[in-house]
């Protein structure tokens, strides 16, 4: 093959690893299978690029580079730590696959592999623009851009990845300190508390881990929907009873990057997923609690309330989300329950949830 088809094919290479590493560190928009296939093909490209690279291992190898200036003495070891990193993070890749190594079971820590890829990050952009600084003529501007770059890369990895991720982690509590306490008097016609929750709709297996479960909790070790976790306050505040609305037939896929990717479907082609029937006819108050999707109620909310007649009862709203408000859910919940009076109570920030008792107990106790 020619020499110069050879050097772009080696330079698209390196960059589709660099691109590839990127987008691994998006690890919770994308689900494990992808981060699975695009780890292999990252592993790939190293290979081809060490092919590429065999005059140099040798040269390093056969202790060559002793006569190297220091620049290229530095790359070197960079190089050298970078390739320590990388196959430490092969392994750790293959402990913590769950669809293609799971029979792998060495180096299973997903913080070491997290940490472990911030480093390669941060060592690829170093080791890319150390071997630039060394073909560079204004050496100055090139050793800031290698600093630069590395710095950049290392922080994305460590902080960037972790803000990114902050509300896909699970979260563990005790069950009976967030949700038992205080009662309070319900003034008026006993409510029915109606929830939605993706733990119950979802596909997800009892050994989810932090990356595929957002915003999970472990309510005593055992997974339970933030949704719910209301829901039980409320039961437990007023006495009343809490229904779930449960998809019939299909799951929600287990990925939350999926979930949302189905429910734009969903929300775009106004579906209305089956549930198991909730009856309010024996209510006049019903307190809903849904998560925020795509700022307005899941789907299978909309089928609830379309399947019931509301007229002259009361929907006091609690939503629960990753950001603020209601998004749009107050009108179209006002749509989908023709003559109801809709009622805004609270709109709750996802990471509050567990600690949402004493707010709810004040509402109860106010209305
Ligand atoms: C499919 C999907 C779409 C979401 N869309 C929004 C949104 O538009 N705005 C928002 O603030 N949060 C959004 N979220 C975050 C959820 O509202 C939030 O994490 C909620 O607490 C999840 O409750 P759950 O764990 O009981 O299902 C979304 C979550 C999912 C799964």
């Amino acid at each position: 093959m020619k020499r110069s088809i050879v050097k772009i094919l080696g330079i698209a290479a390196d960059v589709l690893m660099f691109v590839i590493m990127l987008l691994q560190m998006l690890y919770v928009f994308m689900g494990n299978t992808l981060h699975e296939i695009l780890g292999i093909c990252f592993f790939a490209c190293l290979v081809f690029h060490l092919v590429l690279k065999r005059k140099w291992i040798k040269a390093l190898l056969t202790g060559k580079l002793r006569k190297a200036g220091k620049a290229q003495k530095l790359a070197a070891v960079i190089t050298c730590l970078l390739l320590g990193c990388t196959a430490v993070l092969m392994f750790s890749s293959m402990g913590v696959s769950r669809t293609i190594f799971p029979w792998f079971k060495l180096l299973g820590s997903a913080d070491l592999h997290r940490y472990l890829a911030s480093a390669v990050f941060g060592l690829m952009a170093v080791h890319g623009c150390m071997y630039g600084y060394v073909r560079a003529k204004r050496k100055k501007r090139a050793a800031v851009l290698t600093v630069l770059a590395g710095v950049a890369c290392v922080s994305f990895g460590l902080f960037g990845v972790p803000y990114l991720n902050r509300h896909f982690r699970t979260v563990d509590i005790s069950y009976a300190a967030a949700v038992t306490g205080e009662k309070a008097e319900w003034k008026g016609s006993e409510p029915l508390v109606v929830y939605f929750t993706r733990v119950g709709n979802t596909d997800l297996e009892p050994d989810v881990d932090a990356v595929s479960g957002a915003s999970l909790l472990l309510a005593d070790g055992e997974l339970m929907g933030s949704n719910r976790l209301l829901a039980d306050m409320l039961t437990d505040i007023i006495g009343c009873e809490a229904k779930a609305v449960t998809v019939t037939g299909k799951k929600y896929p287990s990925g939350y990057g999926a979930t949302v990717s189905v429910a734009i479907d969903e929300l775009r082609d106004k579906a209305r997923p089956e549930i198991v029937p909730i009856d309010v006819s024996g209510y006049e108050n019903i307190i809903l609690v849904y998560p925020l999707w795509w700022g307005t109620v899941p789907p299978a909310v909309s089928t609830f309330l379309e399947s019931n007649d509301f007229t002259g009862k009361t929907v006091y709203l609690i939503a629960t989300q990753g950001s603020y408000g209601f998004g749009s859910s107050t009108e179209d919940v006002k749509e989908s329950a023709p003559g109801a009076r809709v009622v805004e109570v609270m709109s709750i920030y996802c990471d509050d949830i567990p600690d949402s008792r004493d707010t709810l107990l004040d509402w109860v106790k106010r209305r």
